[in-house]
């Protein structure tokens, strides 16, 4: 893909009252006919909560990193279900045609979007949720690097839209709740932080492993705790999306900065005030406790 065969930058309409681009709704009724299967494990996020990182530990853990599978990218090896770009394969048909048992699928769809499917079978489904500062901070970063993101604009302008919900897949707050609510009545749903996941790695895969029925060897275990750290998978090309095209990683590198925290660097004082007020009353009613800092 050449310069100018680049896809241009979509711009935000709602879609069913959430905020999304044509690059996720342009494939809308293949990717809602999606049939499921009883094994498959979806991997659910709000963007830049931990995706990559937990489809690459579920990849090593399943699957190891054999020879023939050594130069295949993450992105192929765990397609990402709602994508639709010209030129490139659609996430819907790389997830059909993925030839391994499980199959580990990526998904940023708020929960009321998911495939009937995944229920009806009782797939499992992992969601990993982050703080909200450090998301939109990610975020504004991947919008700056990535063609099929919408203009980010400038940092305050940006952040007013994620306050607003208007952002590609919606708003946080809404993502985060109602998935959460999900897990209350869906029993194979894992909830997991990414913070929880930066403390200790080795509690989180431990707690991925009896999610999923897995006993890896000690040795295994190791490696894949070697493998996931994020020096290790900035370095590694099956994992840092260099290969895509549209992402300029001279602008803003996709393995970034990997903190829990590094929202301090960008709020202003004043920001951060607005934000905390906005916070408190949009997650009143939520059980959920997220950790700005560890
Ligand atoms: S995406 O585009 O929504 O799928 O992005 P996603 O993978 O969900 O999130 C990207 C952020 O996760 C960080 N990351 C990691 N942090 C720590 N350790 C490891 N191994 C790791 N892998 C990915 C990545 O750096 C992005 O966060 P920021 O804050 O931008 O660095």
């Amino acid at each position: 893909m050449t310069n100018t065969t680049l896809p241009p930058r979509p711009t935000l309409f709602d879609f069913h009252g959430v905020s999304m681009t044509k690059y996720f709704t342009d494939n809308w009724e293949n990717i809602q006919s999606f049939k499921a299967r009883p094994d498959d494990i979806l991997i659910a996020t709000y963007p830049k909560a931990g995706t990559t990182w937990v489809s690459y530990i579920l990849d090593l853990l399943y699957f190891g990193e054999t020879d023939c599978r050594s130069s295949v990218p993450l992105q192929e090896r765990v397609p990402f279900l709602e994508i639709s770009v010209p030129s490139r394969p659609k996430g819907k048909d790389l997830a059909d045609q993925l030839p391994t048992a499980p199959r580990l699928i990526k998904t940023h769809l708020p929960v009321q979007f998911v495939p009937k499917s995944f229920w009806e079978q009782r797939s499992r489904v992992v969601y990993v949720a982050r703080n909200a500062k450090d998301s939109a901070v990610s975020y504004f970063h991947f919008g700056r690097m990535n063609r099929v993101q919408p203009e980010p604009g400038d940092w305050s302008c940006f952040l007013q839209n994620f306050m607003q919900g208007k952002m590609v897949f919606g708003s946080w707050y809404e993502h985060v709740n109602t998935w959460w609510d999900q897990k209350q009545t869906y029993s194979n749903l894992h909830y997991m932080f990414y913070e929880d996941l930066i403390e200790d790695s080795g509690q989180e895969i431990s707690r991925l492993c009896c999610f999923l029925g897995l006993s890896p060897t000690a040795e295994q275990r190791e490696l894949v705790q070697t493998k996931v750290t994020f020096d290790n998978m900035k370095q590694n090309k099956i994992t840092n999306f260099s290969t895509v095209p549209m992402m300029n990683q001279s602008i803003s590198p996709f393995m970034r900065k990997g903190r829990v925290g590094d929202w301090k660097n960008h709020f202003t004082v004043s920001q951060n005030e607005q934000f905390e007020e906005d916070y408190q009353n949009k997650m009143k009613n939520s059980a959920l406790v997220f950790r700005n800092e560890i």
